[in-house]
C-alpha cells in the first residue's frame, strides 16, 4: 500500500496501462481483460488488475497532468517495482493531416516544465519512448483500421492555454499533438530503468477546432487500448 494506491504489492502486475480518467480504466478492464478486478479506489482514482491474453495487467488512472502522473507512477514503479507503464489517453491535433479519431504514438514528448524539471535545471533533457514498445506498438497499430502517426508530442501544463505562442512553435517544429502527462512519466521509466510509452487517440484539433463527440469516443478508445496491449505482449 502506498499514499494513493490501496493495493497489496501482489495485486498490480509488471505491466500498467495508465489512462487519464479513471472511469476508463474501468471501461478498459471490462473490455479488455478477463478476471479484473478493482485494487484501488483511494481518491476514485480506480485501479483494476487481470489478465489479457493470458498475460497479467493493470489498468491504473492516473489523473490529469504531470504532477498527478507523477504521484501514480512514482509509486507505481518505486513501490509496486512495475517494469512497463503505458498511458493511454486522448491528444489534441497540431498538424493538418492528423484527424480526429487518429492515433499517436509518442516517440518524444517536448515540455516547458515536468515535476522534474529542478533536476535538469537548465538542461534541455529529451524524453523519449521505450524503442521496442514503439515499435511494438507501431506494428500493432498497422493491423487495426486506424490512421497512426508517430513522432513528437507536446506535453502541457494547461489545457486552457495561456501562452499561445507556445502551440505555434511546437506545431512549426512538427509537433503532433498536445496532452498533459507523456513527458514526465518518459522522464521517470529513463530515471528508474523502467519502459515506458505513450499511446493517444485525437480527441480535439487545434487547427480546425474540432472534437470528437462523447458517443465517438469509446470506439477509438478501443482501438488504442488494443495497441497497448499488443504492444506490451506482442506475438
Ligand atoms: N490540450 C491539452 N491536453 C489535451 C488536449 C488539448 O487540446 N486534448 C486532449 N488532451
Amino acid at each position: 500500500m502506498t499514499i494513493h494506491i490501496g493495493a497489496a504489492k501482489d495485486d498490480i502486475a509488471d505491466t500498467v496501462l495508465m489512462p487519464g480518467d479513471p472511469y476508463r480504466a474501468k471501461w478498459a478492464a471490462e473490455t479488455f481483460l478477463t478476471d479484473a478486478r478493482c485494487i484501488n479506489e483511494v481518491r476514485g482514482m480506480l485501479g483494476f488488475t487481470g489478465l489479457w491474453n493470458g498475460h497479467r495487467v493493470t489498468i491504473q488512472g492516473s489523473g490529469m497532468g504531470m504532477p498527478s502522473m507523477s504521484i501514480y507512477a512514482n509509486e507505481l514503479i518505486r513501490d509496486f517495482d512495475v517494469q512497463t507503464l503505458i498511458r493511454i489517453g486522448s491528444c489534441g491535433a497540431m498538424q493538418p493531416q492528423i484527424k480526429l479519431r487518429d492515433i499517436v504514438i509518442a516517440m518524444t514528448a517536448t515540455t516547458y516544465g515536468t515535476p522534474s524539471s529542478s533536476i535538469f535545471r537548465d538542461l534541455n533533457f529529451a524524453p523519449c519512448a521505450d524503442y521496442d514498445l514503439l515499435e511494438a506498438a507501431v506494428a500493432a497499430s498497422k493491423t487495426l483500421d486506424v490512421a497512426t502517426h508517430v513522432g513528437g508530442i507536446y506535453s502541457s501544463d494547461t489545457f486552457y492555454d495561456e501562452r499561445p505562442d507556445l502551440n505555434e512553435a511546437m506545431q512549426r517544429h512538427g509537433i503532433l499533438g498536445v496532452e498533459m502527462e507523456a513527458a514526465e512519466l518518459y522522464t521517470l521509466a529513463a530515471r528508474y530503468g523502467r519502459r515506458a510509452l505513450a499511446v493517444m487517440t485525437v480527441s480535439d484539433h487545434l487547427l480546425t477546432s474540432e472534437d470528437l463527440p462523447s458517443d465517438q469516443r469509446e470506439r477509438s478508445f478501443g482501438d488504442m487500448v488494443e495497441v497497448a496491449l499488443k504492444a506490451a505482449f506482442p506475438g
